[in-house]
Parts: C-alpha cells; structure tokens; sequence
C-alpha cells in the first residue's frame, strides 16, 4: 500500500503560501488547516485562500475543516478544488447533521470525503458509516494549534480503525494529524496509519523536500515490519 505524507501549511509562511508549498516537493498532499475561531480556538484561512492555492500548486489539496456547521460549508471546499474535503464528527453533532449525508454533498461536490475525530472522542459510533467516506482523520493532538505533542494513547484508536479497515474491507485512508515527526510517525504506522499530516516537522526543518523523504522511509519501515 502506498503511504501518503501531507506536509501541513499551517507551519508555512502565510504570505509565501504557494512558495513554501513548492518546496514541499515530493509531498503528495498539501494539507490545509480551516479554523473558524468557533470550534477551535484559532482562525486560519477559509475559501478564498484554497482556491488561490489549488491555482498556483499542483499538489492535492487535503482540506480539514476545523469549523462549526460543516453541512453548510463543506461542500464549497469541494466546489473550490480541494482534492479531500474532511469534517469533524464533533461538529457535525453539534449542528445535528447527518455525518453521511455531510459526506455525500461532499462527494457529490466532486471531493472526497473525510471524517476526523478529536482524541477523546471514541470511535466505535462511526464504525457503520465507515463505507460512506474515503478518509478518517483521527487526531493525535488537540486541534487548533501546530507544534503540539503527539498523543501516545491515541495509538489503540489507530489499531482499532486498522482491524476495521481489514475487517470490512473498506477502501478507507486511515491518516493521522497532530505532532507527527521522525520519532513520532513510526508509531503511527505500526499502529495503522497511512496516510500521515506533518506541519512543524516539514516547514520548520531546513530542508522541507528531505523532511518528507525522511517521514516516507520511517513510515515505510513501520508500516511494512507489522505487515499491515
Ligand atoms: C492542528 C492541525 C494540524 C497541525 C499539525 O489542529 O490540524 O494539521 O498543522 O501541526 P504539527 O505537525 O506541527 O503538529
Ligand atoms: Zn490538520
């Protein structure tokens, strides 16, 4: 199977977003951290910034919708170009939304959808709409903020999507966000994970192309010695 490494433009710079984008170079997501001072603590950026982006980079766009109300919003993240819309099942609860129906508009928008959970939010109400989306986003950290210290009692929650995923054979990314780094990812892979979003570790190295080869082989090693 192959990994996907989603550098986080959320430690780029903001006013050179398409530059540091580029030097992300043998990325295979760019990931795109929506924030609407609501649902976390923290504004970012919203439409008007991921279709500039989606016209000046080549990557595809993994847009992860930290907002209030995604059943209003989400679909305008696929009508813009992002490649995977993902939502948060918090939010969509507390906006009485149907998550699967928040993932069809998704879809029917021309995305792919993804579902993220927090990391204290269990993941065993979700098991049944796992075949409606294309990507779950378990959280390793609290969202709002880059730089934080990947939470190491997430890891059952990755272990548990991973048996799911065989079990049910779900064609599902499994993909992980929130302190990942190079003593970090091999956990994440061994637990499951494919799919892995890294922000400081990538635009805070010197070298952002050598970070993401760097996180590609520790994951590859991880991923392959548990057979997964
Ligand atoms: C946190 C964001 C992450 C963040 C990760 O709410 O969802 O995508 O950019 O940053 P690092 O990799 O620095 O933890
Ligand atoms: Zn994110």
């Amino acid at each position: 199977m192959d990994l996907l490494i989603a550098p986080s433009i959320l430690s780029a710079d903001f006013a050179r977003l398409a530059e540091d984008a580029q030097s992300a170079s043998g990325a295979d997501w760019l990931h795109v951290d929506v924030m609407d001072n609501h649902f976390v603590p923290n504004l970012t950026l919203g439409l008007p910034v991921v279709r500039s982006l989606r016209a000046a980079v080549d990557t595809p766009l993994d847009c992860h919708l930290m907002i209030d109300d995604p059943g209003r919003w989400a679909p305008g993240y696929a009508e813009a170009g992002a490649h995977n819309v993902t939502f948060h099942a918090e939010a969509a609860a507390a906006s009485h939304s149907d998550p699967a129906a928040v993932a069809a508009d998704i879809r029917a928008a021309g995305a792919r959808a993804g579902l993220a959970i927090k990391p204290g939010t269990p993941l065993e109400p979700y098991r049944e709409l796992l075949p409606s989306i294309d990507t779950l986003l378990i959280m390793t950290v609290e969202p709002g903020f880059g730089g934080q210290e990947f939470m190491e009692s997430v890891l059952p929650k990755i272990r548990q999507a991973r048996s799911w995923i065989g079990a049910d054979r779900l064609e599902l990314r499994l993909e992980v966000d929130g302190g990942i780094n190079d003593d970090t990812i091999a956990a994440a892979a061994e637990a499951g994970a494919d799919a892995f979003v890294a922000g400081s570790a990538v635009f805070g190295a010197a070298d952002p192309a050598a970070a993401v080869a760097g996180l590609r082989s520790r994951a590859r090693q991880a991923f392959d010695s548990h057979r997964h």
